[in-house]
């Protein structure tokens, strides 16, 4: 049996859109970005949405709307230790120093006891990552950072479809990132979205992603009219306002045939989620066989796991190795990832910020002994099984 990581869903309604889109010969963003930005802030329950061409760049562009409130290059922002690569490079990209703190070994996420030692004058951010879809202890870290006066941004690349305290992810900072990868619940092949609920960094980050464009004209913004822009040259110093950029900007904006596939899999969503849902309940709900030598995440009763993928770690009492047992499972036919790294110490990109191994010792171990399998909507429970039952069997060869 297979059991491959990702997939992607391409529906008939998806390929629909696309013939429409080249028959149309209107590709860049337009209306069925327009679209996809409606629908999936309907999903989230925010008032806006913006689609980008990335996850990493919805979670830049969130961070460097700040520089529009008064922030400077070079202020920290306050991330996980463990999490993708792009959650670190992000910062840097929007012109922050990122400024790391541990995570806990048991929800994988940032460990909130530890985000207040790391405020400091030049603090602007926290990113509060859902790694695995496991929502981060969103009171608390709100809590801190309306005592510091900072700005929440949700990571929440891996977290569709999560909710904490009856709230989705998407709704829970004052903006959030999601992936439109491949792997996850909604794609676009590759895209990601910011959703929030405050208009004016909406508008902001409409600009950004259009290089910084001054217009915010519905033409030049959605290009969704096919109309020429009316302000063009109504600046004071007579500029064109399409080529005037009053910010430093990104070219990260999704393109027609991405936004097609996303809608596709906005169409079909409740299947996608409740197939995702029944696949990582099931793989939760039979983890206790595998104690002591193996642990997951625990979905606790405020919140529901958004089913991204299922996080195998190894206990320190293991008496096997990750690669040991990553090769089990792919000789039966589970494609593995690691639980990514600790982006400080792990991470060679990350090594000029003057880490040391050590500073962070709950990613580090995570980032030795973590794996992660896939639980998406072309798997059932007769995959899950197979996933659980292979690593029943390795446990039983090593007692
Ligand atoms: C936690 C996290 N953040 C950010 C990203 C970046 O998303 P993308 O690959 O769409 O740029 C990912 C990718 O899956 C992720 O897992």
């Amino acid at each position: 049996m297979k059991v491959p990581f990702g997939t992607i869903t391409v529906t008939e309604s998806a390929r629909r859109r696309i013939t429409e889109a080249l028959d149309s010969g209107r590709l860049t963003q337009g209306r069925f970005v327009r679209e996809l930005e409606e629908r999936f802030a309907g999903l989230c329950g925010v008032k806006h949405a913006v689609a980008v061409s990335s996850g990493a760049d919805a979670l830049t562009l969130a961070l460097a709307a700040l520089h529009d409130r008064g922030a400077r290059p070079g202020d920290e922002v306050i991330v996980p230790a463990l999490s993708f690569a792009a959650t670190g490079n992000a910062v840097l990209a929007a012109r922050f120093k990122p400024v790391f703190v541990d995570v806990r070994r048991d929800t994988l996420n940032i460990d909130p006891d530890m985000i207040e030692a790391a405020v400091t004058e030049r603090t602007r951010a926290i990113v509060a990552a859902h790694l695995m879809g496991k929502p981060a202890d969103m009171d608390r870290i709100n809590e801190i950072a309306e005592r510091h006066g900072l700005f929440v941004v949700e990571d929440a690349a891996e977290a569709h479809g999560a909710l904490y305290k009856g709230r989705p992810a998407g709704s829970l900072g004052r903006a959030a990132a999601f992936s439109l990868y491949a792997a996850h619940a909604v794609s676009a092949v590759e895209g990601g979205v910011i959703t929030t609920n405050d208009e004016d960094l909406a508008r902001i980050l409409r600009s950004l992603r259009a290089h910084g464009r001054a217009c915010d004209c519905a033409e030049c913004v959605l290009s969704a009219a096919g109309e020429p822009c009316p302000r063009r040259f109504e600046t004071e110093g007579g500029q064109d306002i399409r080529f005037h950029f009053p910010r430093i900007g990104y070219s990260s904006k999704m393109n027609e045939l991405e936004a097609a596939v996303g809608l596709g899999c906005l169409d079909v969503y409740e299947e996608i989620s409740a197939r995702r849902r029944e696949n990582i309940g099931y793989a939760l709900s039979q983890f206790s066989r595998l104690a002591p030598h193996l642990y997951t995440i625990r979905e606790e009763p405020w919140e529901t796991i958004g089913p991204h993928a299922l996080p195998i770690i190894l206990s320190e009492k293991a008496p096997f190795g990750r690669a040991e047992l990553a090769r089990r499972l792919e000789e039966n036919g589970v494609e593995t990832r690691t639980l990514f790294e600790s982006m400080p110490t792990q991470c060679p990109g990350f090594a000029f910020l003057g880490y040391r191994p050590g500073d962070f010792p709950e990613a580090e171990y995570l980032g030795r002994r973590g794996l992660h399998v896939g639980v998406h909507q072309d798997l059932g429970t007769r995959h899950m099984e197979h996933v659980i039952s292979t690593l029943a069997r390795f446990l039983e060869t090593r007692p």
